[in-house]
């Protein structure tokens, strides 16, 4: 059941420094193809990294610890002059792609790429001027186990029938 992925997908902060090999990230990265696109444009495109020297480079502009020790970094781009609804399209494939690692065992986490960060990440990896990127998504197996979500963050008070 898709259920029990989204419910073990949690936000991994810490990363084990076991390798991930290219064919789970082409798993995790086809779900993110495979995702709805605003007008089918299916304009995302996809920065893998895995050199030390370039994840240390982007930690020294985005921050938090996790970006240097996770094994691979991906980065979905997207063309703004191809897709209308970007972040929208950006965000359906990031979480496709967070439950086919969850599914797969591995970890992940939204990575937020404030707009000024953006410009200096994207002229570290030449991504082209036309593409936008919103987040970077680390890859590892987890260090730690955390605990799926269960019921108890389940909140039926945020549901509205018919009217507010
Ligand atoms: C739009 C968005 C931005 C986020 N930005 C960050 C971030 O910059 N750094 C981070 O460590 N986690 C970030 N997160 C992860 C959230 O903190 C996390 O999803 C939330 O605490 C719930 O925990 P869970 O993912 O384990 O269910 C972000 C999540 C979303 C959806």
């Amino acid at each position: 059941m898709i259920i029990k992925e989204i419910s073990n997908r949690r936000s991994v902060r810490e990363y084990k420094p076991d390798d991930v090999t290219d064919e789970l990230i082409i798993e995790i990265i086809k779900a993110g193809q495979f995702a709805p696109s605003a007008k089918n444009n299916q304009a995302v495109e996809f920065v893998v990294v895995r050199k030390q020297e370039t994840k240390e480079k982007i930690f020294e502009i985005v921050g938090q610890e996790y970006v240097k020790q996770a094994p691979v970094l991906i980065i979905p781009v997207i063309d703004e002059t191809k897709s209308i609804l970007p972040v929208q399209d950006l965000s359906v494939a990031s979480e496709n792609m967070f439950l086919q690692a969850a599914a797969l065992g591995l970890g992940t986490v939204w990575k937020n790429l404030r707009p000024e960060w953006e410009k200096g990440v994207k002229k570290l990896l030449a991504v082209p001027e036309q593409f936008r990127a919103v987040n970077i998504i680390p890859v590892g197996y987890p260090k730690n186990k955390i605990e799926p979500h269960t019921n108890a963050d389940f909140n039926d008070k945020k549901i509205h029938r018919e009217k507010w």
